[in-house]
């Protein structure tokens, strides 16, 4: 057993929680606050966790449930977890391993990665890394030819699906980015760096395998036609660019001619617009707030998105998930399935890959026994009659 593994697989590590110190020890303080922070006074991020507690369960007892099924369909594709790893930008610089060992994880413990546009490996890497499935999160950050080359190299590559985020007409406050100098230190001059050095030379470790992987990774599935790959940027800058509106949905979805997932849908209104343009799912997000502070906690937006699709397509949730617990509440509220992006990532962080696989094993015995401790044998069957709701929530 390596270093890493032996870290996680530690007593010490038994809720998602416990991994958050260890990845807060191992990376610096830039890193791990893009990882953990939120926009301006991180009210939704609060908020994202906290509703869970609003919405309770109505257990039944006295029921036997030897066996458990966890598994789900999404987009048509078999799961053997109501659980998706969120697209996560920057994940090398969590661990040299990045995108390549999550989606690693995801695809040995059955369920997909959602592969971000800010990472630091070639989109094809990771599908080939992954035993599972791959859906690729589409920014137009490089503008529509560095969107379209990107969109082509994921088809081709065998990618199941396009994730288009709607929620970053610039980027969020994320005022500890600013704080810690995480523009400086990825696109500054060393003079400009030299104040923000300390936390990093803190963290000798994490260093040295940050320079055994080449230091700073470029951007290389933004690749800008006739300039090649896009510098790595904070992401600051690489938000500003990145804006997507309701009128490129179409070129995209020709472009792309598989299943397209709207993420970052927060009303009724929304969700109805993506149905519209032809998507195949929506994703109910307030990007784990880090975009717009002061929109409502994901899981409080849920019942008001389920309502307006009606059935249509597949609503998806994520912000907020650190329990089980809290993935069987959103499926009772009308969620397919769950995305979770820190839950993972605090595990990457902490010991890559085997934090990755650690952190998705505490999510799956946590349904497992949240469903037997409720009385039901199937996440296919949880509903509304297995949680109160306040009654306020309702759509
Ligand atoms: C990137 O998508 C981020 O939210 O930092």
């Amino acid at each position: 057993m390596n270093r890493a593994t032996r870290r996680v697989a530690s007593p010490h590590v038994v809720s998602i929680e416990d991994f958050r110190p260890l990845a807060q020890r191992r990376v610096p303080k830039a890193v791990f606050d893009y990882l953990d922070g939120g926009a301006e006074g991180e009210v939704t991020l609060r908020e994202n966790c906290r509703a869970f507690q609003d919405v309770t369960f109505r257990p039944r007892h006295a029921v036997a449930v030897p066996h458990c099924d966890l598994s789900t369909r999404v987009l048509g594709l078999d799961f053997g977890l109501p659980v998706l790893l969120a697209p996560v930008g920057y994940s090398r610089l969590m661990h040299p391993g990045g995108e390549v060992a999550a989606a690693r994880a995801a695809g040995a413990a059955g369920t997909a990665y959602i592969l971000s546009t800010i990472s630091g490996h070639r989109l094809e890497d990771v599908k080939a890394a992954s035993p599972g499935h791959v859906f690729y999160q589409l920014y137009l950050m490089g503008g529509r030819g560095a969107a379209e080359a990107a969109i082509e190299r994921a088809r081709g590559a065998g990618f199941s699906a396009l994730v288009v985020t709607i929620d970053t007409a610039v980027s969020g406050m994320r005022e500890r980015d600013f704080r810690n100098g995480m523009k400086e230190l990825i696109s500054g001059g060393l003079l400009a760096k030299i104040p923000f050095l300390p936390q990093v030379l803190s963290r000798p470790g994490w260093l040295l395998s940050f320079l055994l992987d080449g230091g700073l990774p470029s951007l290389p599935n933004v690749a800008i036609p006739g300039e090649g790959p896009m510098p790595l940027v904070d992401v600051n800058a690489a938000l500003a660019s990145s804006t997507v509106t309701w009128g490129d949905l179409q070129w995209i979805r020709e472009l792309w001619r598989g299943p397209v997932v709207i993420k970052g849908v927060l009303t009724g209104d929304d969700a109805r617009r993506a149905i519209d343009e032809g998507a195949a799912a929506v994703v109910v997000s307030n990007h784990g707030g880090r975009q717009l502070d002061c929109v409502p906690a994901s899981l409080r937006a849920l019942p008001e998105v389920v309502a307006a699709v009606n059935g249509r397509i597949e609503v998806l949730m994520d912000g907020g998930i650190r329990r089980g617990s809290d993935i069987v509440k959103a499926i009772c509220l009308g969620a397919r399935a769950v995305l979770c992006g820190r839950a993972y990532a605090y595990g990457l962080a902490a010991a890559g890959e085997a934090g990755v696989t650690r952190a998705l094993e505490i999510l799956r015995a946590d349904i497992e026994r949240t469903l037997k401790l409720l009385g039901c044998p199937s996440v296919s069957v949880l509903d509304r009659t297995y949680v109160n709701v306040p009654s306020s929530w309702q759509a």
